[in-house]
Order: structure tokens, then sequence, then C-alpha cells
């Protein structure tokens, strides 16, 4: 039997994150925060000072990074080593920078091989894995049973990430989020395309629904294909 996969990509801001969360909690698999692969590597990478515009050193770096992520959908813990790294690669100091290293191709050819395995194990221990990120269901497993593109208006997006980050989403806080979020989906979407979806992908736009609207959405085409 081939294993259990969905594959979520979407831009920053279009509730991949917890959606992809929530449905793997509910169906009970594990999951895989691909996003957090490359916010991990770009934190070990300037802990260790490394120039993260030497291509060649990052991607030395990407082969040898001692990653270990939880595949447990509700208590996601992310180390680097010995060192707790789930809330600190969160922050907007990595944020800012973190496309610099996920735009190195080098990078992205040694993590993609390691989420395939990754996803690959997670499924097989776990009975399937919900999988996200920005090219899951292009690149890294276009085989998945489930290929989704969670898509949502830039304002609604942005409405999102502000209340992520400040904790609110009036127009201060939203106009505090725009450039930053902005800038890097552009930069992002250099190297993978998760603004249209590719074909047999299917499509999702949250803007309007709630979260669990979008999470109903979900497990009701998980249950179309399981
Ligand atoms: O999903 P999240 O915003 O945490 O991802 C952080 C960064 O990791 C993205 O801005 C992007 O640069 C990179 N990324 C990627 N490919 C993925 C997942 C994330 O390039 N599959």
């Amino acid at each position: 039997d081939a294993p259990f996969v969905i594959a979520v990509d979407g831009p920053s801001g279009s509730g991949k994150s917890s959606v992809s969360r929530a449905v793997a909690d509910r169906l009970e698999v594990g999951y895989l925060d691909t996003g957090a692969m490359y916010r991990a590597l770009t934190w070990w990478c300037l802990e260790r000072g490394i120039d993260l515009a030497d291509e060649v050193a990052v991607e030395a770096e990407a082969s040898t990074v001692p990653l270990e992520l939880s595949d447990e959908p509700t208590r996601q813990r992310v180390l680097v080593g010995s060192t707790d790294v789930t809330e600190a690669i969160r922050t907007q100091e990595i944020s800012t920078v973190v496309s610099q290293v996920a735009t190195n191709l080098g990078v992205r050819a040694v993590l993609q091989q390691r989420q395939r395995d990754l996803i690959a194990e997670i499924a097989e221990a776990r009975g399937g894995c919900v999988a996200e990120g920005r090219d899951l269901t292009t690149v890294v497993v276009p085989e998945a049973t489930l290929r989704l593109l969670l898509t949502a208006s830039e304002e609604a997006r942005l409405r999102r990430r502000s209340l992520e980050v400040h904790g609110q989403d009036d127009e201060d806080a939203v106009a505090a989020t725009r450039d930053s979020v902005l800038r890097r989906d552009r930069d992002d979407s250099t190297v993978s395309d998760f603004t249209v979806a590719a074909d047999g992908v299917v499509s999702l736009d949250t803007s309007e629904l709630s979260f669990e609207e979008s999470v109903e959405a979900v497990l009701g085409l998980a249950e179309e294909v399981r």
C-alpha cells in the first residue's frame, strides 16, 4: 500500500501551518513542518557565524546540521543538536533572512531529500503524514495521496500574520507586517511556485473561511481519498 500523505503548500498567512497541524491531529497521523527545517538551518548557520551569502558553506551545513523534529502535531518541538530552537526559529531575525538560505538551490536539494525520507518514516510509523511548506505538492512528494494549495487574499494573509506576530490586526500592526511578509513571499516564489496550483493539486481559498471551516474543508477532501 502507498503511504497516506497529505501535502500542503501556500504562502505566509494562508493558514497552512495551523490548518495542517489540526488536520494531522484530527486524523491521528504525524506532521512535518518543512519551513521549520529551513528556519532551523538558518538559526544554526547564524549560531556558527557562517556567512549566509556563502552558498557553498551553507549547503555544507545543510548536509550536517543535527536536526530533530518531533512529528507530534500538537506539541511540535524542533531541536538542533541538544538545543531546543522551537521558539528561537520564529523570531523576526530568522524570518528576515530565512529566504536567503531557502533560495540556495544546493540547500534545497539536500533538505528536499531529507524531507522525503522523513515523510516516508513518519507515514510508516504513524499511519500517515501531513507535510506542509512551499514545494511539497510539486517537488518533495508530488506522489502524495492528497495535494493541496491553500491560498488567501493578501488582506486576509496580512491580517493573520499580523495577529500572529503582533497579537493584533489593527491598521498599524498590519502595515508593520506588510513589507516583511510580501518581501519574503516574493523572494521565496523565485524558487518555488506556490501561488498557482499545479496539475492535480486542489486549490482552497481560505480568505472567507474561519479556522475551523478550513480544517473541515481539508478533512472533507482527505475523507474522499483515504
Ligand atoms: O512556512 P514558514 O514561513 O515557516 O517557512 C519559512 C521559510 O522557509 C519560507 O519563507 C521559505 O523561505 C522556506 N521554505 C521553503 N520551502 C518549503 C518550506 C519553507 O523554501 N517547503
